[in-house]
């Protein structure tokens, strides 16, 4: 329950290296535990969400030796995990435990996934479904729609699944599962989402195809484990690319940065708006574009968001906000109703805290409109326990003229555990 204060003081100037990309870094753990032999995973993301995957799969029986910069893994084949004695906490993690409940469904054996109260209030029917579909008993409260889940694998068939929410946690719940399953799992969505499992699959040499929109899995390959470098997370470095953008003299360089085109509508976005970001050495690095971004401060104008450009930014919405707050003219968003049910609700708790540093935004159902050009004003708020929202709000602090107080920041280690100390290195090199 530790708080941060930030105080405004200038620009932000120097180069950093964010995390390793955290949706990648559970991909790589839970995929290299089914592969067959052993694999080093460079550069993965050392925050509390990725580490309970890593910690949920030893719990499995599969061998993971940690380093600083990477882990090895000793994968035991699609039928070699064992059943765990407790259940396998996911902390804060939407992603580990609907990823982990795909590759659970596929087992002998009885497991029970289950996380924080964040977690256990978050919707799992959507991936329920079709795990069940696929056989899979599954259980959970209020019929399977909320952790802890009770899973009984066993023999899958493979299915034909159009998922109703644009999601690349069902889809890679599915998809996963479908390693397991007797024939093809075909699996389709009404926008793109981000595609690290497909790409790391293909880079595995497991056969993932798309035919027309939908993705086609043939079940029960054997594959050789692999080693895979982890990119930089576009997500976090989002927090110091908004930060950059604000602050006036600000010159920010973020080395080997993952630039997934399913997940740029950040940069998009802010370009439209009027931010200066370059990137050079665009570069490919384990099936994934990469590339280093540097970005100067620059006026921003406000924006209309609709739900095409949702997926793209799924996770940027709280850093985004910040960006409309101090932009000229009004910013609206439509089309973002999955935001209510991430770490929190995310339109809810950053229409509180921004309206309490000054800034005017209104709630909508599926998004919020606010007027830009707040003076955001110093005191408390809360991060609610989100970690994107404690440092969307601590980027938010450089730009008003008072310090402010963001309580509840042990959340920030949930993907980013080095924020405060990259944040410090920025200003520090500019005094
Ligand atoms: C993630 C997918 C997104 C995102 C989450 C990570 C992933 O969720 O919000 O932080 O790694 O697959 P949805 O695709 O379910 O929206």
């Amino acid at each position: 329950m530790n708080s941060l204060t930030v105080t405004p003081q200038g620009p932000l100037r120097g180069t950093i290296q964010v995390p390793g990309d955290k949706s990648i870094t559970h991909r790589a753990l839970i995929v290299s535990a089914l592969a067959e032999g052993s694999s080093t995973i460079t550069g993965y993301c050392h925050g509390e969400d990725c580490l309970n995957t890593l910690r949920a799969l030893q719990a499995l029986g599969v061998s993971i030796q940690v380093d600083s910069d990477k882990v090895l893994v000793s994968g035991k084949g699609l039928s070699g995990l064992t059943e765990p004695e407790q259940p396998l906490d996911c902390g804060n993690s939407g992603t580990g435990l609907r990823l982990l409940a795909g590759a659970l469904a596929g087992q002998s054996f009885c497991s029970i996934l289950t996380g924080d109260s964040s977690l256990r209030s978050r919707p799992m029917g959507r991936v329920v479904t079709p795990l069940r579909m696929m056989g899979a008993a599954i259980q959970g409260r209020k019929g399977g729609e909320l952790a802890p889940l009770a899973i009984q694998g066993g023999a899958l068939k493979g299915i034909t699944y159009h998922s109703p929410v644009s999601s690349a946690q069902i889809k890679s719940a599915v998809l996963l599962a479908g390693l397991f399953a007797e024939g093809e799992t075909r699996f389709s969505e009404p926008l793109p989402s981000r595609d690290h499992t497909e790409r790391m699959f293909l880079s595995l040499g497991i056969p993932c195809e798309v035919e027309r929109q939908t993705l086609v899995l043939s079940g029960r390959p054997t594959f050789a484990a692999q080693d895979l470098v982890v990119p930089g997370d576009l997500s976090a470095a989002a927090f110091f690319i908004v930060g950059a953008s604000l602050v006036p003299d600000s010159e920010v360089t973020i080395v080997n940065v993952g630039l997934n085109p399913a997940r740029t509508g950040i940069l998009d976005v802010l370009g439209e708006m009027g931010a200066d970001i370059r990137i050079l050495n665009r570069r490919v690095q384990g099936g994934e574009p990469v590339g280093d971004l540097v970005v100067r401060h620059s006026p921003l104008r406000g924006i209309s968001i609709t739900a095409t450009q949702v997926p793209t930014m799924i996770d940027e919405f709280p850093i985004f906000c910040v960006a409309a707050a101090l932009a000229e003219g009004e910013t609206k968003v439509t089309g973002a109703e999955e935001l209510r049910v991430k770490e929190t609700d995310r339109i809810h708790t950053m229409a509180t805290e921004l309206t309490k540093l000054n800034v005017a935004i209104q709630e909508t159902p599926d998004g919020f409109i606010l007027q830009g050009r707040a003076n955001v004003k110093g005191g408390p708020c809360l991060s609610h326990g989100d970690h994107r929202v404690a440092m969307a709000l601590a980027i938010a602090a450089l730009t008003g003229d008072a310090p402010i107080t963001i309580h509840d920041t042990d959340c920030i280690a949930t993907s980013y555990p080095q924020f405060h100390d990259n944040l410090l290195d920025l200003l520090t090199f500019s005094h």
